[in-house]
C-alpha cells in the first residue's frame, strides 16, 4: 500500500488495526478478550533517495513494554526508517501504524504520545536547559515537569546552564530530556551514545535501563552491538535497509551454532590446513575463510584450540595471529553478511 494515499484509505477497510483496542476471541473461548496493539508495525516499508534504495522491504513489530533495537552498519537504513516511524518522513510503500494509529492529518494526537531523540539534535545556545525543556514540555497536553525530568537524566546542576556550555554527552542527555517531557508511551532513540565517550555512554545506558525498568516501550537504533546486546529485549538486525535476523540477543548469538570463535591468521604464502581439515577439528561448528584470515565458531576453546595448533604445525604453518572470544551479535553480523559492524 502506498503511504501517499488520501488520509483515509485503507486497503485493509476501515481501520482494521486503528484503535487503541482490538477484540480477539481464541478458539474455545466465550468471550472476547480486549488486546492491546503493539506499540509499532510496519510492513513491506520502501524509501528511496533516486537510485539509493534506503529502505528495502522492512517488516517490524515492537511489542509493548519491550526495548527493541535496530542493529546495523552506517547507511542500513536505521534513521530512514524510524523517521518514517516517527511521521518525520513518507514511505514510497509500505504500511505503519504507531500505537494502533496510523500517520494521517496534522497527526497531532498522535505526536503528543511519543517522544523522539533525533540523531543530531542542535538547540539554541542562548537557551537555558530549563528553557529547553519548558519550551517542549508546552508542545505536549500533559508529562513531567521539567526537574523531574531534569533528574531522570541526572542534570539537575546543569539546570540553569546555556546549552553551549554543556559537554558532548550533557547535550546527548538533554536531548534524552526533551524526549522524556512528554512522559510518551513510546521513546524512539536514533543512536543515543554515538559520539560520546565512555564515561557518558554508560551514563545514557543506565538511563535507558531505568526507562525499561518502569516498563517504557523503547525503539532504539544502533551500530554498536555491546549498546543493543546490553539494553535490547529484542534486536532487529538490519543491512542494506532490511531485517536480516531477528530475536534476543542470546538467541541470535544461539544461531551461530557455538558460543565461542578463534580467529587466526597465518603468514602469506604459508600453507595452512585446508577447510576440510579445519572443519573436521574437535569442538568445530563453522569455518570463515577470508584471505589469509580464518574466523573458527567452535563449541569449547580448550578442545579446539590444541586440535587447531596441530593442524597448524602439520601443515607447517605458523600463526601470526590468534585470538578468541565469547560469540557477540558482531559475530552473527559477520556470519550473514560477511563484513563487520563498524567498518561496512
Ligand atoms: N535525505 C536523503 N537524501 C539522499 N539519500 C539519503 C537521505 N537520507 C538517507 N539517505 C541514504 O539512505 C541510506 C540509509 O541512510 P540512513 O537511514 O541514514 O542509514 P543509517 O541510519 O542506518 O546510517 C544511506 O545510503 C544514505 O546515504
Ligand atoms: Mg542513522
Amino acid at each position: 500500500m502506498l503511504a501517499r494515499e488520501p488520509p483515509g484509505a485503507d486497503r485493509l477497510g476501515a481501520g482494521a488495526f486503528v484503535g487503541a483496542l482490538t477484540q480477539v476471541r481464541a478458539a474455545g473461548e466465550t468471550a472476547p478478550r480486549m488486546i492491546a496493539p503493539p506499540a509499532l508495525r510496519c510492513a513491506g516499508l520502501v524509501k528511496r533517495y533516486g537510485s539509493v534504495v534506503a529502505v528495502n522491504g522492512l517488516d517490524l513489530e515492537v511489542r509493548r513494554g519491550e526495548c527493541f533495537g535496530l542493529l546495523g552498519p552506517n547507511g542500513a537504513g536505521k534513521t530512514t526508517t524510524v523517521e518514517i516511524l516517527e511521521g518525520l518522513n513518507v514511505p514510497d510503500a509500505g504500511d505503519v501504524e504507531v500505537l494502533g494509529e496510523r500517520w494521517q492529518g496534522d497527526g497531532r494526537a498522535l505526536r503528543a504520545r511519543l517522544g523522539v531523540q533525533l540523531q543530531e539534535t542542535k538547540f539554541p545556545d542562548k537557551l537555558t536547559v530549563t528553557e529547553v525543556l519548558t519550551l517542549f514540555r508546552s508542545f505536549y497536553p500533559r508529562g513531567l515537569a521539567v526537574g523531574e525530568v531534569l533528574a531522570v537524566v541526572a542534570l539537575e546542576e546543569k539546570a540553569g546552564a546555556y546549552v553551549r556550555t554543556l559537554s558532548g554527552g550533557q547535550k546527548q542527555r538533554l536531548s534524552l530530556a526533551v524526549a522524556l517531557v512528554g512522559d510518551p508511551e513510546l521513546l524512539f532513540l536514533d543512536e543515543p551514545t554515538t559520539g560520546l565517550d565512555p564515561q557518558s555512554r554508560l551514563q545514557a545506558w543506565e538511563i535507558v535501563e531505568g526507562l525499561k525498568a518502569r516498563g517504557r516501550t523503547v525503539l532504539l537504533t544502533t551500530h554498536y552491538m555491546e549498546e543493543a546486546a546490553r539494553l535490547c529485549d529484542r534486536v532487529a538486525i538490519v543491512d542494506h535497509g532490511k531485517v536480516i535476523a531477528l530475536g534476543t540477543p542470546r538467541e541470535l548469538i544461539a544461531s551461530l551454532g557455538a558460543e565461542h570463535l578463534i580467529e587466526f591468521s597465518v603468514a602469506e604464502g604459508a600453507a595452512a590446513p585446508g577447510p576440510d581439515v579445519l572443519a573436521a577439528l574437535p569442538s568445530v561448528e563453522a569455518v570463515k575463510q577470508d584471505g589469509g584470515s580464518w574466523r573458527l565458531t567452535v563449541r569449547e576453546v580448550h578442545r579446539a584450540v590444541p586440535g587447531l595448533l596441530a593442524a597448524l604445525a602439520e601443515s607447517g604453518a605458523e600463526p601470526t595471529h590468534l585470538q578468541t572470544h565469547h560469540a557477540t551479535l558482531e559475530d552473527v553480523f559477520v556470519a550473514l553478511t560477511g563484513r563487520k559492524l563498524r567498518d561496512a
